[in-house]
């Protein structure tokens, strides 16, 4: 298998100190206990968080990344993180263009591209978001705004060891719906074109198109079974280590 699975947690606006890093040390021995090596395993707490779940993962395969981050190294940017700072606090990803991120704080393609390309820069991986909303669902568009999605907000130097692409359905997210398993592997299937003319057909045969948007345990084995389907991107059942270990146990194929 080219492309090796990769269950990424996204706990959101959760966790406080002693349960954040209960939880992450849960996964962390849970994890272990499989023994597994054909599957990655991330986790991605708010900022507050990263340094004691980094701490809290240590010794194990079990990696940690950020929810999002600005494009600048440094600077006059009240309230933001850079990519460097992320880096130095031993984060190995940052999710950017989730679908919350570009609705509640009006992120465009073209800023999310400048965020990618920083966080790369800075030695990070990303997880770009994409995905359409139930409007331009029921309207046949799904194809059409994912690939303009694709085209604008993932930067040029996007390759398959530095980028993850998340199909995230705006409508599926925390409602507890999910296209079905053939709609889902058509969006992929049509991500991979694209991204193949964005990237060269090399880069879009090895990288890594999860699925998010309502993966629970009972879904999981269906979706990431897929062909073109690499993976999860979890919320809500990132945050109990049953479910998300559970998530992990059907990924094995
Ligand atoms: P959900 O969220 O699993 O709670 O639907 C997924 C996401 O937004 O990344």
């Amino acid at each position: 298998m080219v492309r090796k699975t990769l269950i990424a947690g996204n706990w959101k606006m959760n966790g406080l100190l002693e349960d954040g890093v209960a939880l992450a040390k849960g996964v962390k021995e849970e994890f272990k206990k499989t023994g597994r090596r054909d599957c990655e395993v991330l986790v991605c707490p708010p900022f507050t968080l990263l340094t004691s779940v980094k701490k809290a993962v240590k010794g194990s395969r079990v990696m940690v990344g950020a929810q999002d981050c600005h494009y600048a190294e440094k600077g006059a940017h009240t309230g933001d993180v850079s990519p460097v700072m992320l880096k130095n606090v031993g984060c190995d990803y940052v999710i950017v263009g989730h679908s919350e991120r570009r609705t509640n704080h009006h992120e465009t393609n073209e800023l999310i591209a400048q965020k990618a390309a920083s966080a790369i820069k800075a030695g990070l991986k990303v997880i770009i978001c994409i995905g359409e909303t139930e409007k331009e669902r029921d309207a046949g568009q799904t194809i059409d705004v994912c690939t303009k999605q694709i085209m604008g907000s993932v930067p040029e130097i996007a390759t398959a060891q530095n980028t993850v692409i998340a199909y995230e359905p705006v409508w599926a997210i925390g409602t507890g719906r999910t296209p079905t398993t053939a709609e889902v592997e058509e969006v992929h299937a049509a991500i991979r074109k694209v991204v193949s003319k964005k990237l060269g057909r090399a880069n879009a045969n090895k990288m890594r198109i999860l699925y998010g948007g309502s993966m629970k345990p009972t879904n999981a084995k269906e979706l990431i079974a897929l062909p073109d389907v690499d993976g999860g991107l979890i919320g809500g059942a990132s945050l109990k280590v049953a479910d998300f270990m559970a998530i992990i146990a059907a990924s094995k194929q």
